[in-house]
């Protein structure tokens, strides 16, 4: 076990992914806007800086608009917006020509990586963190004692005056596949990319079920498509048909920053009404170029009297089973109750995420937290004799809007946290 005790961070950020890289830009031109010194340290899990690594799929492009980097919204002469990115690259005059406001997801992954390279002195890669305890002074916490764990299994502590948690979503494994999640066979959409060239898909009649219905079922499908053209590949969903996401300019108005005042001032049952209306937004949908896409494949598939892709809508799975010959899915058309069963060489779970709070490595200092939701500078509520501040990024959907788990906000929500952050920091003149 190493200690590192000795330092007391102002701030630790766990996860480095957008949310907390935003914090680190937010966090350093606010503390020299204000002359205040400000250490944070953020401590990420994944060995490197990557942006779900499992879906930087070739083909797959941006769903938001690139002005929504991590600072262009707060601040746009700011040296960490992606047009500065692209002048650094020295891309800025071809990107104009490519005439999007959508750029690949691998380009988007590039630009955040170059803003993490610059924070490099702020973040620890390889260490997830596993418990958070409380540092008593009498009857008061002062302070938390952070424990991080390696993938070896080798464990640092420090320590850190307030935290921000943004670990992102959790993998969702539907109940009935959680016996089976071990199976190699059987693997999750945000690890497509590691483990599909390690499925042994390359043969001739490989069988693939994708399930869901969302942007992730379908880039995984037409991936699959053009990486193993032999393959019979399943797209197995519950809705009628796959719809598009509604990114409609009056509608996208509800990931502007200034909505989140918005929803934030309502009563609890029209929050979740609203959310509830625009989750066609996000949720369960799909960019309408790739449904066009999948729709052209399916046709010439029609036209030159070939199988591949099938999709098997209104489907819901009745029972998975684990054999020699493959994994067995059994199902059932919701409206002509026709069961079937098929058995598979591979299984992908399209299934979206999961965000449950409070996260497991706080459960130490439970006792201190009154309510699970956060206020409008997403700090947790606490009991008065706990001094730290404990802040949340992405998990306040049903309180601050559908673009808390998106890029949408993170220049604004940033800087929120940094200011609630930095004024329980004590001045300091700025060491040049
Ligand atoms: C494939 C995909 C594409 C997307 N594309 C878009 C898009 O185009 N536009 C958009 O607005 N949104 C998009 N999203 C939504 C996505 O949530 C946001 O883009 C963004 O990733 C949110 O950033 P985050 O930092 O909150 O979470 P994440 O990006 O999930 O980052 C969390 C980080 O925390 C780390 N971590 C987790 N647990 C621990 C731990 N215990 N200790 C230390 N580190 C930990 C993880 O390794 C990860 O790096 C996409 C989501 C997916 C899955
Ligand atoms: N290029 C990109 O930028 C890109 C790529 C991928 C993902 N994303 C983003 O990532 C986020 C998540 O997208 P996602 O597609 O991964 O997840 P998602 O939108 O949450 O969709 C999950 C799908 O899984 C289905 N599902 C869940 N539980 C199921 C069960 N028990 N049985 C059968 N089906 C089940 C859901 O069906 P029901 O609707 O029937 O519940 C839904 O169709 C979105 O914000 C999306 O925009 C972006």
């Amino acid at each position: 076990m190493s200690h590192q005790l000795a330092i007391e961070h102002d701030v630790i950020g766990v996860g480095f992914g957008p949310s907390n890289l935003a914090l680190a830009i937010a966090l350093d031109e606010s503390a020299r806007k204000f002359r205040l010194k400000c250490a944070p340290l953020f401590v990420e899990k994944q060995p490197r800086f990557t942006w779900h690594g499992g879906m930087l799929l070739p083909g797959s492009d941006m769903q938001i608009s690139f002005l929504k980097d991590l600072v262009s919204l707060r601040d746009p002469t700011s040296p960490f917006t992606f047009v500065n990115y692209l002048h650094k690259r020295g891309r800025l005059q071809d990107f104009i020509n490519c005439r999007t406001f959508y750029p690949s997801r691998l380009e988007f992954n590039d630009y955040l990586r170059w803003v993490a390279a610059q924070f490099k002195s702020q973040a620890v890669y390889g260490e997830a963190i596993v418990a958070v305890e409380p540092v008593m002074a009498g009857q008061s916490v002062t302070s938390l004692r952070v424990r991080s764990r390696t993938l070896a299994g080798d464990e640092t502590v420090r320590l850190a005056r307030n935290l921000v948690v943004a670990v992102g979503g959790k993998p969702f494994i539907p109940e009935m596949f959680a016996d089976i999640a071990d199976d190699r066979r059987l693997f999750h959409s945000s690890v497509y990319l590691d483990t599909v060239g390690a499925a042994g898909l390359g043969r001739k009649a490989t069988r693939v079920a994708v399930i869901g219905g969302g942007q992730s079922a379908v880039e995984v499908t037409v991936d699959l498509r053009g990486r193993f053209p032999e393959a019979s590949i399943d797209l197995i969903f519950r809705g009628h048909a796959l719809k598009p996401s509604d990114s409609s300019p009056f509608v996208n108005e509800i990931f502007n920053p200034d909505y989140t005042d918005f929803i934030f001032a309502q009563p609890g049952e029209r929050r979740d009404a609203i959310v509830r209306n625009f989750r066609n937004t996000n949720y369960a949908v799909v960019d309408a170029d790739l449904l066009d896409q999948l729709y052209r494949l399916l046709y010439q598939q029609r036209v030159s009297g070939t199988t591949g892709v099938e999709l098997h809508p209104r489907s819901e799975i009745t029972g998975v089973k684990a054999a020699v010959e493959g994994i067995e899915i059994g199902k059932v058309d919701k409206f002509e109750g026709r069961d079937s069963r098929s058995c598979y060489d591979a299984v992908i779970l399209a299934t979206g995420y999961d965000r449950e709070t409070p996260h497991a490595f706080l459960e130490p200092i439970r006792r201190y937290i009154r309510d699970a939701a956060v206020d409008r500078n997403y700090r947790l509520a606490t009991s008065p004799a706990f001094r730290p501040q404990v802040h949340l990024q992405g998990y306040s959907e049903s309180s601050h809007g559908l673009s808390d788990t998106l890029l949408s906000v993170l220049a604004t929500r940033s800087q929120e946290i940094a200011e609630s952050l930095l004024s329980t920091i004590s001045r300091r003149e700025l060491i040049a």
